[in-house]
């Protein structure tokens, strides 16, 4: 197998003078302090707090309340403590501070990693005005199972796309110096694997071979560190065995040694005593020695290293050497982020959340993804006279914050309803919700909501999930719509008015049934502070819809895990579905790899988006056709518009190695590019692949170039037909 050139590991930091000279003077106590982080519950921190950090023995908090009492903690820590060593204030801003970007999710359906960085920057920038230093972001935790509710926080199924958005988050929030100012330090997380969580279900197990954990769920990862992230997180998950908050072979071997990592591994909440629970270790001082060890720099959230480091290393059971190495990462971001120098934060002169906002409506409307358009009933016509707006989605400035939105702004949140009545001032607008919320059983509310879609034109129809019904801790064992929001589908659907139905919600949904009844169907995921707008530019057709399906939608629960990259297996299913008439014989027939009771294949397929333009792919060509594994290869595909409207397409490349010392995945997305199309406009797109995005881990468990045959498919979803070959030879 050809060593592939596959790019350099990043530097380790270079020593930093202040931070030397700091280390050789600290005392054990003061070394595990700068190690742990707390959580601040009050906005007076307990005077406990306060004297802890006098005396040097927190390094860190989370969750500050105000910039008040931000820099108070701060000037205790620099003008009281014996060292002065500045502390860092760290805080969730997974999509967004005041202002809300479309879920992560979201945010990947845009396929457009430029976006996704200036979203990024700009939620740095209102966070870093709040006095927060570090974001815990970007989560780049490969999902393949929309059962499990931090989906809605990933950037979905495929390692290509994760690691381009996991790698735009951190250059946005980091920008080329983390000290600058309106920037913060990134944390990937949650290192690694926590998104295979067994069965979907929050925080189990997670069982993944070292093949699989390198190809897939570690790639995001590796983009991240080589886009300069800071900072990692360490999971709750068992991963193999071994929890990741005390998984040496993870975070030692791969990430410090082998990737060169030079920043920090915070571990996620308490999930370093939470391995006693494991039952790795017998109790929290085990637990802090197992981490340590491991390579866990910073505890969140629990008290272990502060109580047991001084003493491991005192009894010799702990080398001082790893708390310097701890040490020496933690104070070198400090010193990266500039809080030596400028520990404290001001408020900033003028608030600019009309700046943010531009963006979060830019990126939202990029986020929305056209499933359905029969009958080209969207956009909706210009001179429509009633549009009935109908659900329980339509005007909740809440629900469209999405999940982790905490901080969220709500009262500036634009809904739907609201920019339907700013924009369509000359159409009436019946509304009825319908149903009170997503998860309610009442149908009373049936009757008004028939009756405006009765009294209108079009019915425009808001329903999905509500922000807490995702997230962490929001795993869902069934994926259809909440409560009676399909029966509501279905009565507005009799009353033969066209229907378009918009669904919000954190994760692929079990849709094929309100699909069906709509005319048109849209999938925003939760928007964020500006759904409203996006939305309506959508409808009304100020821009065709460009989004991509990050991930893949199911037709049932009971196919996940589904995804697209997945291997052909020896029996592929040739056909759909395998129905067992009444009278077949006992023994089966059709030895194939697919259901008795539902079609084998998704109901979206990854990569899945229509637009209101149409687009044709011709003339796929590689060259050369034959190549050595070391070349890289020129890839063009004629793109045309062949519609009526301009529109964006998400030009994407797929990758089959027919066969390798290790069976390989039907189809692999490389490459990505969003080209603007004017109807009739067509273009080449260049595109190029390079050795890196051909290799794979071997049996061995290197990385490298198989000779062979390969495929190459574009086309604007996993499923393009338009091919090509080429051989590596
Ligand atoms: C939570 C999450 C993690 C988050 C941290 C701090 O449990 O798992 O993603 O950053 O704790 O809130």
């Amino acid at each position: 197998m050809a060593e592939a050139h596959l790019g350099a590991a990043p530097h380790p930091g270079a020593t930093v003078p202040r931070v030397e000279a700091l280390l050789a003077r600290m005392t054990l106590a003061e070394k595990a302090g700068q190690m742990s982080q707390l959580p601040l519950f009050q906005p007076e921190a307990p005077t406990e707090i306060v004297e802890a950090v006098r005396q040097g023995r927190i390094g860190s908090f989370l969750n500050a309340h105000s910039l008040a009492q931000r820099n108070g903690l701060q000037r205790i820590a620099v003008e009281e403590s014996r060292l002065g060593i500045p502390l860092l204030f760290g805080r969730d801003v997974i999509h967004g501070y005041k202002t809300i970007f479309p879920i992560p999710l979201g945010q990947s359906a845009t396929f457009d990693p430029d976006l996704v960085e200036r979203a990024a920057t700009a939620a740095a920038a209102e966070a870093s005005e709040a006095g927060i230093d570090w974001v815990f972001a970007p989560m780049v935790d490969i999902a393949r199972d929309a059962r499990w509710g931090r989906i809605a926080e990933s950037c979905g199924e495929d390692p290509y796309l994760a690691a381009e958005m996991g790698a735009a988050m951190v250059r946005g929030f980091q920008g080329e110096d983390a000290g600058a100012p309106g920037r913060v330090a990134a944390c990937a997380k949650h290192f690694a694997g926590y998104g295979a969580a067994e069965a979907g279900r929050e925080y189990s197990t997670t069982s993944i071979p070292e093949q699989l954990l390198r190809e897939v769920y570690l790639a995001p990862f590796k983009a991240c560190v080589e886009a300069g992230a800071l900072t990692l997180m360490s999971g709750f998950n068992d991963l193999n065995g071994v929890p990741a908050s005390g998984n040496e072979f993870l975070l030692r071997r791969i990430l410090k040694e082998e990737w060169g990592f030079s920043g920090f591994v915070v571990s996620d909440w308490a999930s370093i005593v939470e391995m006693a629970k494991h039952g790795l270790v017998e109790d929290d001082g085990h637990a802090a020695l197992e981490a340590a060890r491991a390579g866990v720099d910073m505890e969140m959230g629990s008290s272990a290293y502060i109580t047991a480091l001084p003493d491991l290393v005192a009894q010799g059971c702990l080398p001082v050497g790893v708390l310097d190495d701890a040490v020496r990462r933690i104070l070198v971001v400090k010193h990266r982020l500039g809080l030596f120098d400028r520990p404290y934060r001001e408020a900033p002169p003028e608030k600019r959340g009309d700046a943010y906002r531009v963006v979060a409506h830019e990126i939202a409307r990029e986020s929305i993804v056209l499933l359905k358009n029969e009958g080209r009933v969207l956009p909706i016509a210009k001179g429509a006279k009633s549009i009935a707006v109908v659900g329980p989605q339509a005007d909740d400035r809440v629900d469209q914050l999405g999940c982790w939105s905490f901080d969220g702004d709500a009262s500036a949140s634009v809904t739907v309803l609201a920019a339907l009545r700013a924009r369509c001032k000359d159409a009436e607008i019946h509304v009825a919700k319908g149903v009170d919320d997503c998860r309610s059983n009442d149908r009373s509310g049936f009757a008004a909501a028939i009756d405006a879609a009765r009294r209108s034109e079009i019915v425009l129809a808001f329903v999905g999930e509500p922000a807490n019904l995702s997230g962490e801790c929001r795993s869902r064992a069934f994926l259809d719509l909440p409560g009676v929001q399909l029966e509501l589908l279905e009565a507005l659907a009799q009353t033969g008015r066209p229907l378009v139905v918009t669904f919000l919600a954190g994760r692929p949904l079990v849709i094929g049934r309100a699909c069906a009844l709509a005319s048109a169907a849209l999938y925003a995921w939760h928007p964020g502070t500006m759904a409203g707008p996006a939305l309506v530019d959508v409808l009304l057709g100020d821009v065709s819809p460009s989004g991509k399906l990050p991930v893949t939608f199911p037709r049932a629960v009971g196919q996940i895990p589904l995804y697209y990259n997945a291997k052909n297996t020896g029996r592929p299913a040739t056909s759909r579905l395998r129905g067992v008439p009444t009278g077949t014989p006992l023994d089966p027939e059709g030895f194939e790899s697919a259901y008795l009771d539902v079609d084998v294949t998704p109901e979206f397929p990854f990569g899945f988006g229509l637009s209101y333009a149409t687009f044709e792919y011709s003339n796929l060509r590689v060259t050369p056709s034959r190549a050595a594994a070391a070349e890289s290869l020129a890839v063009v595909v004629r793109l045309k518009n062949t519609g009526q409207v301009a529109g964006d397409e998400v030009v994407q490349l797929y990758v089959r190695d027919r066969v390798g010392s290790i069976t390989r995945p039907v189809r692999e997305l490389k490459k990505i590019r969003r080209v603007s199309l004017k109807p009739g406009q067509e273009v080449d797109v260049d595109l190029r692949l390079a050795s890196r995005d051909l290799a794979f881990w071997g049996r061995d468990m290197r990385l490298g170039v198989e000779p062979g045959v390969f495929d190459v498919f574009a086309g604007g979803d996993s499923c393009a037909t338009l091919s090509a070959t080429f051989e590596i030879v």
